[in-house]
């Protein structure tokens, strides 16, 4: 009797597919995917791979992104009910109302969004970069969409530019408070902290460093430090504890992303016996949001 690994396993090689996977999915989705990674490193591997289906691990807009970025592959996402609550906080409709409101500011779009919306951006950026896209920019008057959080982190951090900020956020970063974060400081006094830019900065004010779930891993690579604190969501804490045997990590247990959690072998093997689960985007869609993405990746 075939297993359910040894089914993947099967079906990945008749399919020609490849297992793309968040940082934050479930530890056996990361342990049997091709490449797991941060939303910059996985746009970035769903640019490049030569398989013709790539089966998404993560919440569908990272779905859309591999779709918008390889239009001729098919792309399945083993639970299309897996939605980032952040992504649906800035509508297509309420997004180009705004841009009417302000005509002469750049849009600048989180990864976090859905394809529509992302075909109105201007330019796309996720927390792995985010930096360096708002400071590649030769405009000084930036409308940031959604996350409020990681917009005004960018604004502390290029003070040169006038950025406004959309009202969304990412309900489970956005949720954690201070007073969680100072307990565990409190029971591991010598661990190093570190947090995603999704939290508020309150919160990032009491953090040795702030960065995207890879910038965390490499910096953690690099570090003298054993311990750390890491405020960000649970699945993290796989990733990093498999790249980093010989260090222990705290996460504050609230910070779990309920979707990511949805997908399960059994979701990744059924998606590729039947190929259901697919992306489809309107053609159009797929042709606006292509340029917003596409220069996201060229700015590295
Ligand atoms: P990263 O790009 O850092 O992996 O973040 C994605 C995300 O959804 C964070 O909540
Ligand atoms: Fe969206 Fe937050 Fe989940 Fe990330 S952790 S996928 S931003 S809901």
């Amino acid at each position: 009797m075939e297993t359910v690994t040894e089914r993947i396993a099967r079906l990945k090689k008749e399919r020609n597919a490849i297992i793309l996977a968040h940082n934050y999915t479930n530890p056996e989705i990361q342990d049997i995917a091709d490449f797991t990674g941060d939303s910059l490193g996985l746009s970035i591997e769903a640019s490049k791979t030569d398989a013709d289906v790539i089966v998404f691990c993560g919440v569908t807009f990272m779905g859309e992104t591999a779709k918008i970025l390889s239009p001729d592959k098919t792309v399945l996402l083993p639970r299309t009910d897996a939605i980032c609550d952040m992504a649906a906080m800035c509508s297509p409709e309420a997004l180009a109302k705004r841009k009417k409101e302000l005509p002469n500011h750049v849009v600048i779009g989180y990864v976090n969004t859905t394809g529509p919306t992302k075909a109105l951006m201007d330019v796309c950026c996720t927390s792995g970069n985010a930096l360096k896209v708002v400071k590649s920019l030769k405009e000084d008057k930036i409308l940031f969409v959604p996350d409020k959080n990681l917009g005004s982190f960018i604004a502390r951090n290029v003070p040169e530019k006038e950025i406004v900020l959309w009202d969304g956020c990412c309900p489970i970063h956005d949720a954690l408070t201070i007073e969680e974060v100072a307990t565990l400081k409190e029971r591991y006094p010598n661990a190093y902290s570190m947090a995603h830019p999704e939290c508020n900065e309150r919160i990032l004010e009491m953090m040795d460093f702030i960065g995207s779930t890879e910038a965390m891993l490499n910096h953690c690579r690099t570090s003298e430090h054993k311990e750390f604190i890491v405020v960000t969501e649970v699945g993290m804490k796989h990733r990093l504890e498999t790249e980093c045997p010989d260090m222990t990590f705290h996460f504050p247990e609230s910070a779990v992303c309920q979707p990511m959690k949805y997908i399960t072998l059994e979701s990744i093997a059924s998606c590729l016996e039947d190929l259901s689960g697919e992306v489809i985007l309107d053609d159009d869609i797929i042709r606006d949001a292509y340029q917003p993405v596409n220069r996201m990746i060229q700015i590295r």
